[in-house]
């Protein structure tokens, strides 16, 4: 018997009346460091649950290799510190999370196969799904509450019903929780348009929205006339993309409606508590009528800030969940310490493209490969060729990039193409025949959102000058991953270039990296691949946390794609997410 039980209009947990006051907190978007801290949070706040998805992409980052349950991936350790704090935990384990995450949490290595039906009940996905939940669930099984731990409700896929309607495949996830050990309630998620399609006979429905409860409720009840309302997304912030403005939700607004849902009895996940950062290559895309890349910034404008700090929305919730149900009688959190203000002047260098054809092992092709193809799953590929003849003319790129291609020829650089803009054609000046024609390509992210999930990055299909193709590739994989023994030089170098610079740190605090005069990049501090910036925007700051410093001398490495007015970057007390979005 689960823990968590349904009736009629509501739940019960160990037999007795229970309302899910839940939010939402994704541990692989938060440095594990601040996993305690930010729970102890959320329990202040007045929730009595997190919520959480999985993302089956970093866990099973090969499909032979070992499962990954360390660091920012330590799932049972998260599990661990929730219960210690006494909150319990909505799982959400895919294998589709959406999320605004790289491919919506489905592996490149899987999604590369091009006849793959995904989120589908196609043995070929299926199979590979139970492979994922034979590795994952074992470690979780003592977290579970039928074994004393906080783990009272597994969600099974995530708004399947916006995808296609596939009974059979969410009959087939069910089977593979049960037959695996999870006692716990099973349920479903789908806007409410949606829940007819997304729904499992016998397992609870949930719907997801973030305004007109009332009547977005009443279509809950609608499709499903017996037992708990719940909003199993309840919207209060949103997301970015590159190039928009920063969505923001007025507190206020946000507030009224979590009371409006709580006054009518629904139980609620309220998404996000916390958003925290897409660091490193992590982030997701939308992909409708145009790519759109989400940024590094994951804020959502939720409860706490980026930096675990709370916002407006974090006092307002607590005043209403206060008029619903019992919060702990403790002195609300205060915000987190930061860094003083400091310079970092970044005085070595090491340029990419020689780099890069020198140590990233080529693979060597007729037509360029994708990365799929090459078996990378993020970061840069640099393709390089010859041009065989001189002159003006059109550098065509027939399948068009995925998703963003700095052109050189001769080491000279000549244009960018972006997937944003739909980019496939270039006008160029080849100087002589026999010119090296480098092409720098850019995963942007994955789609994490309807049909484009998979899509393959890199160069997409054969490039041809004034209508001849160009043969013979070198494909240079640079997942860089590593990183760490760069030849740095003092000397100026003009293009791509890793960029090198070190500073002092009193006591580790929380710092945002500010780069005005930068274009393009990735920046790493200590290692830590704290994600993209890019001068377009919004966010013009990358969040550092403090347990990513060290007292004494840390190292900030820069990855510049094109050229800076700067040679220093800024370490700063204050966010700036960027212009908002009207
Ligand atoms: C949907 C998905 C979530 C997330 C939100 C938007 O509801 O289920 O994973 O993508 O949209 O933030």
């Amino acid at each position: 018997m689960p823990a968590l039980t349904t009736t009629s209009d509501g739940f019960l947990l160990h037999g007795e009346p229970f309302r899910i006051i839940s939010g939402a907190m994704h541990y692989f978007r938060v440095h594990p460091g601040q996993w305690a801290d930010r729970l102890r949070k959320a329990r202040l706040m007045g929730l009595n649950t997190v919520e959480t998805y999985v993302p089956w992409n970093l866990h099973q980052p090969d499909p032979d290799g070992p499962f990954v349950l360390d660091g920012i991936l330590d799932l049972p350790h998260y599990l661990t510190l929730a219960r210690a704090e006494g909150l319990h935990v909505l799982l959400r384990p895919g294998p589709f999370i959406c999320a605004e995450w790289d491919g919506g949490g489905l592996p490149a290595w899987l999604t590369a196969d091009p006849d793959i039906r995904l989120r589908s009940a196609d043995p070929r996905f299926t199979d590979a799904v139970d492979r994922y939940l034979d590795l994952l669930l074992p470690p979780l099984l003592p977290h579970m509450a039928a074994s004393g731990g906080p783990v009272i409700a597994v969600q099974v896929e995530n708004e399947q019903g916006a995808y296609g309607e596939d009974t059979a495949y969410l009959k087939h996830l069910h089977h593979s929780l049960r037959s695996r050990d999870v006692e716990e309630l099973l349920f479903t998620c789908d806007q409410p348009a949606d829940l007819a399609a997304g729904s499992l006979p016998g397992t609870l429905a949930t719907a997801t929205f973030g305004s007109k409860v009332d009547q977005n409720l009443g279509l809950l009840r609608a499709h499903q006339p017996e037992g708990p309302l719940m909003c199993a997304e309840f919207w209060i912030g949103w997301f970015d993309h590159w190039g928009e403005g920063h969505h923001v939700r007025d507190a206020a607004d946000a507030a009224a409606d979590l009371d409006r849902l709580l006054s009518a009895g629904a139980s609620v996940n309220i998404y996000m508590f916390h958003g925290g950062t897409n660091f490193g290559f992590t982030n997701g895309a939308n992909h409708d009528h145009a790519y759109a890349p989400i940024t590094t910034s994951y804020d959502y404008d939720a409860a706490l800030t980026e930096s675990g700090d709370p916002g407006p929305k974090y006092h307002a919730f607590r005043e209403v969940i206060a008029r619903h149900a019992p919060v702990p009688d403790e002195p609300g959190p205060a915000p987190s310490p930061k860094l003083p203000p400091t310079v970092v002047e970044l005085g070595r260098q090491a340029a990419l493209l020689p780099l890069a054809a020198r140590t990233a092992k080529p693979v060597h092709a007729e037509s360029p490969l994708t990365m799929e193809e090459l078996g990378q799953r993020s970061g840069y590929t640099l393709y390089r060729t010859t041009v065989p003849t001189a002159g003006d003319g059109l550098l065509h790129f027939t399948g068009g990039v995925g998703d963003r291609a700095q052109v050189f020829l001769d080491g000279a650089p000549v244009g960018v193409l972006e997937r944003e803009r739909h980019d496939e054609t270039l006008p160029v000046r080849v100087p002589r025949p026999g010119t090296t024609l480098d092409v720098l390509v850019e995963n942007m992210g994955g789609a994490n959102y309807g049909p484009r999930i998979g899509e393959p990055k890199g160069l997409l299909g054969p490039v041809t000058f004034n209508g001849e193709a160009l043969r013979g590739w070198d494909c240079h994989p640079l997942p860089l991953t590593d990183i760490d023994d760069l030849p740095f030089e003092t000397t100026t170098v003009v293009g791509p270039a890793f960029h090198h610079g070190s500073f002092e740190v009193a006591e580790p605090a929380d710092t945002f990296l500010s780069l005005p005069g930068w274009t393009k990049g990735q920046a790493w501090i200590n290692g830590f691949h704290l994600g993209r910036y890019w001068n377009r925007g919004p966010q013009r700051t990358l969040y550092v946390p403090a347990p990513v410093l060290r007292p004494g001398v840390n190292d900030l490495l820069l990855l510049e794609l094109h050229a800076s007015t700067s040679t220093r970057a800024q370490l700063t007390d204050t966010p700036d997410l960027g212009p908002v979005q009207r």
